[in-house]
Formats: structure tokens, C-alpha cells, sequence
């Protein structure tokens, strides 16, 4: 197959559990308040997994979605590539439980991509790479967590700011040139490692009476310092890839960024000097959901017209690692 002239995001699918969970019912079980959590995080509920809702379930359901809005069937799907931080299983991959739940092709590749709330973005770009080399025309990516299944519930300095969800992309060769994904970054510094970590539960501290006592197999972040560096690396991965592509921030319709905080998302504004009105925000119903908090996003600004053909979008993310990454793509719908 020849290199395609570009790639793009087809169409977007998305799920969320059912069951909401408002601030002022946890407030009925850890010592927290409805204010003080939408004042300091702008987040007012969070959707709740079920016992039988997985990741590879939520995220088989965004993908069909998807699919099924790009009129494709599972058999169209080349390669798929899963982010998450909440794997259904230790092994194998949750990408490998989605394509036999979505009954896709079995002989593509699939794997997953371990980059926290950058996930998403890590996974677009890998898959876009693949299909851009020309040997894969379509790809999957998708974005799917259940954090509520690594949340300490009795940590109200961070419990408050999760819940699950998943999105899902199809990525596609296109014969368009100057469309589709135009720059990217992707960056990392594991030196700040224990900043957002669960100290136990892989191969270096496996689970034991000890680790379980300890609380130790949850999700630990010290909340003031990713704060601080998550609006520094924010910004400056949205200049760097705005001068890639030689675009100025108000040129950009629509920003996506990760929806971890509203206080993040407005500093990171007001460094590229814009308003608000071009970052759209959902984490006041979904709060922080990692890798499918971009999907989220931009499934729901596509829905709302907020992100149409022809206009420039750029996503960005950041997260545990530390990792982050930028996106910036021309949003085309082909003609079908
Ligand atoms: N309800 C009520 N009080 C709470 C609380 C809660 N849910 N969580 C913490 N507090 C208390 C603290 O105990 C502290 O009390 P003290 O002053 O008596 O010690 C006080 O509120 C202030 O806590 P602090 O941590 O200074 O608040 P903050 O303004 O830094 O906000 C976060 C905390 C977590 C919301 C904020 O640091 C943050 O959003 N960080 C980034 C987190 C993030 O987005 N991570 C994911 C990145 S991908």
C-alpha cells in the first residue's frame, strides 16, 4: 500500500456507565463537600463502573459506536491500539479482550499503550505512525478506564477527582493532503515518578496482607505539584506544536484538553493568552477519567458542532509518568 497523503480522525464513539455519583454523596461517606470539590476542581459527579463493566467492555462499546458512525464494520479495522492505566487483567492485553469482543479481524495487531492520562494521545500517535507508513489503512484507538477500581475511597484528596469511562477513534489513511493530524509532541520524565503512582500491586511489590493493609495497591499523587507542572508542560506542548505548524493559538477552533481540573485548564488559557469559549469542558459530569478523557471530549465538542469540518483542533494531555502529549489536526470529514 502507499504512504497515504494524510490521516485522520474518522468519527469518535463513546460510553459511560450509567451509574452517576454526585459530589454530595460522597460527602456522605468521606469528609469532603459539593463546594469544595467543584471550587477547587470543577468537577460535580463522575460515572461508576458496575462489577461486570471493564474496560474492555466500556471500551468495545465506544469502538462499536464509532465503527458504526464511519458506516465500518469490526472486519475494516486494521490495527488497534488500547490506552489505559486500569487494564482488565495484568495479561493480557485489554486490546486483545476488545477485539474478541468486537469480533474484529484475527490476524491484525493489537496492543496496549501505558502512558496514564496521556494515553490517548500516545496511542493516536502511534497508530497514525503505523497507518502513515502506509501498511495499515485503518486503525482503532481507544481510551478506556476504570479508575474507580484503583481509587483509595477513603482518600478524599484524590477520590473525588476520578471516574471510568471510554472513548474511541478511528484513525484512516486518507488521499486528501493537508488534513487530518498536522503535528505532534509526546514527551516523558520518569524522574517524577512517585509524584502519581501506586507504590504495589506489579512485579516490584506484587499484592500481599501487607500491601492490601497498606493501602499501597491505590492510586497516591501529591495533587499541589502535578498541578503546578501539569499547566507548565500543558502550555508549553501547545506552543511547540502550534509553532511546528507554523499556526497561531487563535487560529485553533477548538482546544481539548485533559479533563483533569478546570483550574489546570484555565491557566493553560490564559498562558496561550485565549478565552475559555475555545476549550470546551465535561469534567463537571465525568471528572477525570485519564486515557478517555480526550475521546470524551472531543466526541461531545463534535457532537455539540463545536468542532466541524475544516477547522483546526488541538489536544492535549498529561499525566502520571510523568507523561504528556499534543495534537494538533484539521478536523476533515470525508464524503462518503
Ligand atoms: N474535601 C475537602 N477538603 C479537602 C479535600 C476534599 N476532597 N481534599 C483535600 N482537602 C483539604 C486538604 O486536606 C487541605 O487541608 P489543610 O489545609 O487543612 O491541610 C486543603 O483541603 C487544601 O488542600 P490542597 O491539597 O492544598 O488543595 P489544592 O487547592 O491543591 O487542591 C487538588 C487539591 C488535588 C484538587 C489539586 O492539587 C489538583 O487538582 N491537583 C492536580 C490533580 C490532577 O489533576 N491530577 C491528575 C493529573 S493527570
Amino acid at each position: 500500500m502507499p504512504a497515504p497523503k494524510s490521516v485522520i480522525i474518522r468519527s469518535v464513539g463513546v460510553h459511560t456507565p450509567e451509574r452517576r455519583v454526585t459530589n454530595e454523596e460522597l460527602s456522605r461517606t468521606v469528609d469532603t463537600s459539593d463546594e469544595w470539590i467543584r471550587t477547587r476542581s470543577g468537577i460535580g459527579e463522575r460515572r461508576i463502573a458496575g462489577p461486570d463493566e471493564n474496560p474492555s467492555d466500556m471500551g468495545a462499546k465506544a469502538a462499536a459506536q464509532a465503527l458504526e458512525r464511519a458506516g465500518l464494520s469490526p472486519a475494516d479495522v486494521d490495527l488497534l491500539v488500547v490506552a489505559t492505566m486500569t487494564p482488565d487483567l495484568p495479561f493480557p492485553s485489554t486490546a486483545c479482550l476488545v477485539q474478541a469482543k468486537l469480533g474484529l479481524r484475527r490476524d491484525i495487531p493489537c496492543f496496549d499503550i501505558a502512558a496514564a492520562c496521556s494515553g490517548f494521545i500516545y496511542a493516536l500517535q502511534v497508530a497514525a505512525d503505523m497507518v502513515r507508513a502506509g501498511r495499515y489503512r485503518r486503525a482503532l484507538v481507544i481510551g478506556a478506564e476504570k479508575l474507580s477500581s484503583v481509587v483509595d475511597w477513603t482518600d478524599r484528596s484524590t477520590c473525588v477527582l476520578f471516574g471510568d469511562a471510554a472513548g474511541a477513534a478511528v484513525v484512516e489513511a486518507c488521499d486528501t493532503a493537508g488534513v487530518g493530524i498536522l503535528a505532534n509532541l509526546l514527551g516523558a520524565d520518569g524522574s517524577n515518578a512517585e509524584l502519581l503512582w501506586a507504590p504495589a500491586g506489579g512485579s516490584a511489590k506484587p499484592a500481599s496482607a501487607e500491601t492490601l493493609a497498606a493501602r499501597e495497591h491505590y492510586l497516591r499523587m501529591n495533587g499541589k505539584e502535578v498541578f503546578k507542572l501539569a499547566v507548565r508542560v500543558m502550555a508549553s506542548s501547545c506552543e511547540k506544536v502550534l509553532a511546528e505548524a507554523g499556526v497561531a493559538s487563535d487560529q485553533v477552533a477548538c482546544f481539548i484538553p485533559h479533563q483533569a481540573n478546570i483550574r489546570i485548564i484555565e491557566a493553560v488559557a490564559a498562558q496561550l493568552g485565549l478565552g475559555m469559549d475555545r476549550f470546551p469542558l465535561n469534567l463537571e459530569c465525568f471528572g477525570n477519567t485519564s486515557a478517555a478523557s480526550i475521546p470524551l471530549a472531543l466526541e461531545q465538542a463534535w457532537r455539540e458542532g463545536k468542532v466541524r469540518h475544516g477547522d483546526l483542533v488541538l489536544m492535549v494531555a498529561f499525566g502520571a509518568g510523568l507523561t504528556w502529549g499534543a495534537t494538533l489536526l484539521r478536523w476533515h470529514e470525508p464524503k462518503r
